[in-house]
């Protein structure tokens, strides 16, 4: 009898953790000739699987354009974005339409809801657009974000906390590795925003997404694993 030899065994858990966004030397500017303003000046970023990375800056500073950058919704100047495997600044705006589709989920200050469709339809919308339609999947992310009694109204008969949770089950809904909140309790008043933040943040765990979010406030920074000052075009840890 031959001796068989066991495979190596693989171990799961990798030693280093795995970069899930990588951007280097990102360049940034808006306007042309004298009314230039350089927003991002060789920014370098690395966020990991499953991390929450909080993003603080003055106003102006360039937190929103680098989460549209890291959206792949604009394109820099110069430098390299990669998310997972997808080299965003190598690909055609085609290609990053269906790269935001899969793999990034969006949350906004202004809460950005289709108002001429319901609740269950907005949360119906990127299970729809991913081919992956699910009625049980919205009964169960209703039933998730405490709405399962609203799923027939409308974002204008809904308050701003019930709207955020909504965008928040959006977001998810598809569970997109990439998470990206832009001030995304900006909007609501103090005991709603925890609750929208605590809720957020239980759910990226859930889904394992990457959450990187652009505040002003200071109590996502407590829940944080990192927390980044965008200053000066650059990205530096926070003290
Ligand atoms: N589409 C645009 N065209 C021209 N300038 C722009 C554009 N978008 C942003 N800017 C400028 O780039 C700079 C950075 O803007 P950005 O919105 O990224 O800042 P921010 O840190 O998100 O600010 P806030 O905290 O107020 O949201 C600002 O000076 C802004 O005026
Ligand atoms: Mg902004």
């Amino acid at each position: 009898m031959p001796t068989v030899i066991p495979p190596a065994t693989t171990d799961a858990t990798p030693a280093v953790p795995t970069p899930l966004v990588v951007a280097r030397g990102v360049v940034m500017r808006y306007g042309a000739g004298a009314l230039t303003t350089g927003v991002l000046q060789g920014l370098n970023f690395t966020a990991h699987a499953g991390e929450f990375v909080v993003v603080v800056g003055r106003s102006g500073s360039g937190k929103s354009t680098l989460l549209n950058l890291l959206g792949g919704m604009d394109q820099p100047l110069a430098g390299e974005i990669r998310v997972g495997l997808a080299r965003l600044t190598e690909m055609s705006e085609e290609q990053r339409a269906r790269f935001r589709r899969r793999t990034v989920g969006f949350v906004f200050q202004s809460f950005n809801l289709l108002p001429t469709l319901s609740v269950a339809e907005n949360l119906a919308l990127p299970l729809a657009l991913n081919g992956r339609a699910s009625a049980l999947r919205i009964t169960e992310m209703l039933a998730r974000l405490g709405l399962s009694d609203r799923a027939a109204r409308y974002p204008d008969q809904l308050s701003g906390g019930e709207q955020q949770r909504v965008a928040i089950g959006r977001a998810l809904i598809h569970a997109p590795p990439l998470v990206l909140a832009d001030e995304p309790t900006g909007n609501l008043d103090e005991d709603t925003a925890r609750q929208v933040l605590v809720l957020l943040c239980e759910m990226v765990r859930e889904t394992g997404s990457t959450l990187i979010m652009a505040t002003h406030s200071h109590e996502p920074r407590a829940l944080a694993d990192r927390v980044l000052r965008l200053q000066h075009g650059q990205l530096r840890t926070e003290q």
